[in-house]
């Protein structure tokens, strides 16, 4: 299976910086590269980074969509234009989305299709709060919203889906989750997955870990067979460190 390292900007670059890193990546990438290597900046600057690294295989995700595919929803993007901005990816349900937005899992599930039937590929978080893995919830958690976000699909609707577990307490704290308590997680993950969706199509989704990566600690991650790709925030900001993650 080959990895997915993916570049969350979050509230972070404004158009002039966003286009200067995507154009000094493009000058180190080369095809073909050795993973998948996708940015997700800003709304303001989903189509200049897409005319950036237009010709090279560096993709490109949004943060967010609307549920709806248009209408009177002052301050939304629906999935349509983020196509039209040469999106291929979309991130649903951050906790970032979940605690400051309000997020549930029933509306994450309604982005999901929305993702789904635009032809974008959602990478749909997931992951526990400190609290919650403390009292030993961590898969009863990681479950429920993987069942909810996840209702109604069957196997043919996720076949490119990419799921990411991202533990809340790992999230720019500094604190990574360790190899071993990623992995184990990954593991419960795609079991999860093969119980609901079955092998043809569990054993091609990608699950990804985000929570603190950075270039010290990426080579520890990759070397688990369970973890097929990272989610990077704070230490995407930067081409120097976001390159040494993305194997260049
Ligand atoms: P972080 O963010 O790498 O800064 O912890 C990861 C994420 O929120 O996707």
């Amino acid at each position: 299976m080959r990895s997915l390292i993916v570049a969350n900007w979050k509230m972070h670059k404004t158009i002039g910086e966003s286009v200067a890193f995507a154009e000094s990546l493009k000058t180190i990438h080369r095809d073909p590269h050795e993973c998948d290597i996708v940015i997700a900046p800003p709304f303001t600057s989903l189509r200049p980074v897409a005319d950036a690294v237009a010709g090279s295989s560096i993709g490109v995700a949004a943060q967010n969509l609307h549920h709806h595919a248009d209408g009177a929803y002052t301050g939304e993007i629906s999935a349509r234009m983020l196509v039209d901005a040469g999106c291929q990816y979309v991130i649903i349900g951050h906790s970032e989305r979940r605690i400051y937005f309000g997020e549930n899992d029933q509306l994450i599930n309604q982005k999901i299709k929305m993702a789904i039937q635009s032809g974008l590929v959602p990478i749909f978080c997931i992951g526990e709060t400190l609290p919650e893995r403390e009292q030993e919830k961590t898969y009863e958690v990681v479950e429920k919203q993987l069942k909810e976000g996840l209702n109604n699909f069957g196997a043919d609707d996720i076949g490119r889906l990419v799921i990411a577990y991202e533990p809340v307490w790992a999230i720019g704290t500094g604190r990574t989750a360790t190899p071993e308590q990623a992995e184990d997680v990954h593991i419960h993950i795609r079991q999860v997955m093969l119980a609901k969706f079955g092998d043809m199509t569990a054993s091609q989704i990608r699950i990804i870990y985000g929570g603190s990566v950075n270039a010290e600690n990426i080579d520890k991650l990759r070397e688990r067979k369970a973890i097929n790709g990272v989610l990077v925030g704070g230490a995407s900001l930067k081409v120097e460190s976001f390159s040494k993650i993305a194997g260049y």
